[in-house]
């Protein structure tokens, strides 16, 4: 399984900067490597030979009697031991491709002559080797490994090390100080998502985030107004319709036209004068009734009774709910939408049902009809949206699901379009029970 690069804005400035500085030591070290493997392996190679020469010179001139204490002392202070060669000594020499063996051991050569041999090891025992000749007798020379190694690689890690660690806490102050703004902003969207009005959001920061913050509490004054003209137009347009509609309405009773068509053009006014109905109510829908306590169990036996008094089938199953505290006239509304829909779309299996479930009261509209696809359901909700297709070709103005929608976000509930068991649609509202 492939991993998946992380999402978070900090884990990504994170790695970026990682990255960046762990390339930035790499280079210097392979730059200054470069630079420095030539110097410093001639200084360790004088410092070799020096230490053979005076070595070899020590042991030449000291009196026979005193050798024995010179060694112990080089042993003791210095660390470095001499032995005499032995022919059956076992010495792993230094590979060549080590460029910086390579060159100590050309150096020392050079300096100590070319019988010289060199070794990292000898008999099983791991140390810098050099040998060197008094008469015809060859020594070794050990001295311990941390004269000759470098040990610039670890410290310059451990620098890298510190380095990233401090980068890593800027980065993170950076992040920290962008998350705040960024997580402003996304509760804000969510707010106008849920459909409502966010309080403008701070417009600190750096240049960047101020700018965006101010755009977006533009766009938010915007959204605001444009909902508010949106509204107030609709709502004048409609009650001014109404007038001219019923005048028309008894200019076509009084006219000595024939029946059928009387009636004819009774239905389209009626047609019209409903729409225009939905047009004020969804004006209305933003609110001006004041909320009282409802019980919406008694509120939907008595809807239904309206219904079934109109000749519609409709089953009931009502439990008792809490009383919430609700805009009676927006709950009415909301529910005849359903209903209205419900025997437009669907014409049987109709069903009206208040229940509790999960801290939350329900009212659902069920049917048994073609229902609405899951992938149509949100578009649904927007205003002036319909269905394609044959069973849509009824007069509606696309306005009804919205209704509800804002009736159910105004009372901070959830509104559900879901398919039905067996066929059909559910609507469903949930309102918190805690709804104030
Ligand atoms: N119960 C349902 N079954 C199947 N389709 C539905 C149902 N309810 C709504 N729809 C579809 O969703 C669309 C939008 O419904 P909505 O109530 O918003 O508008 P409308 O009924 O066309 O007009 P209005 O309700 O404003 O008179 C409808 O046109 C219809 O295609
Ligand atoms: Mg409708």
């Amino acid at each position: 399984m492939a991993l998946a690069p992380p999402r978070s804005l900090l884990w990504r400035v994170f790695l970026l900067i990682a990255a960046v500085i762990v390339l930035a030591i790499g280079a210097w070290v392979q730059i200054f490597r470069a630079y420095d493997i030539e110097p410093r392996t001639r200084q360790i190679a004088q410092m070799v030979v020096s230490v053979v020469n005076i070595t070899r010179s020590a042991l030449i001139t000291a009196k026979p009697d005193l050798r024995r204490e010179l060694l112990r002392d080089l042993a003791e202070q210095e660390k470095i031991e001499i032995y005499p060669a032995e022919p059956g000594d076992r010495i792993r020499t230094p590979p060549e491709d080590r460029p910086m063996l390579s060159l100590l051991s050309a150096e020392i050569r050079k300096h100590l002559g070319d019988d010289t041999r060199i070794a990292l090891e000898r008999n099983g025992e791991r140390a810098f080797w050099v040998s060197f000749f008094i008469d015809k007798d060859e020594y070794w020379v050990m001295l311990p490994p941390e004269r000759v190694e470098r040990q610039l690689a670890l410290q310059w890690l451990g620098w890298g090390l510190l380095v990233m660690v401090l980068a890593l806490c800027v980065a993170y102050g950076i992040v920290f100080r962008l998350k705040r703004p960024l997580a402003q902003l996304t509760g804000a969207a969510a707010e106008i998502g849920r459909g409502r009005l966010p309080a403008p959001i701070d417009e600190s920061g750096p240049e960047e985030v101020e700018t965006v913050a101010r755009a977006f509490n533009q766009m938010t004054r915007d959204l605001a107004r444009l909902e508010e003209d949106r509204v107030l137009m609709l709502a004048g347009v409609s009650h001014d319709l109404r007038t001219p509609l019923t005048r028309l309405r008894l200019a076509v009773e009084m006219s000595g036209s024939d029946a059928p068509t009387k009636e004819g053009m009774t239905v389209d006014i009626e047609d019209m004068d409903r729409i225009i109905g939905q047009f004020l109510d969804f004006a209305r829908a933003s609110g001006g009734e004041p909320p009282q306590p409802v019980d919406l169990r008694a509120l939907a036996q008595e809807i239904a009774e309206r219904y079934r008094h109109n000749g519609q089938a409709l089953e009931t199953d009502l439990h008792v709910v809490p009383v919430l505290t609700l805009r009676e006239l927006a709950m009415r509304r909301l529910i005849s939408n359903l209903l209205d829909n419900a025997y437009r779309y669907a014409g049987q299996g109709v069903c009206l049902r208040i229940l509790t479930a999960e801290d939350s009261v329900r009212i659902e509209v069920l049917d048994r009809g073609a229902g609405i696809p899951a992938e149509e359901t949100e578009r649904m909700k927007q205003p002036f949206t319909r269905l394609e297709g044959a069973r849509s070709n009824a007069s509606g103005s696309g306005l009804g699901l919205a209704i509800v929608e804002r009736i159910a976000r105004m009372h901070r509930g959830r509104f559900d379009l879901l398919p039905r068991e067996g066929g059909g649609l559910i609507a469903r509202i949930s309102l918190p029970v805690q709804a104030a």
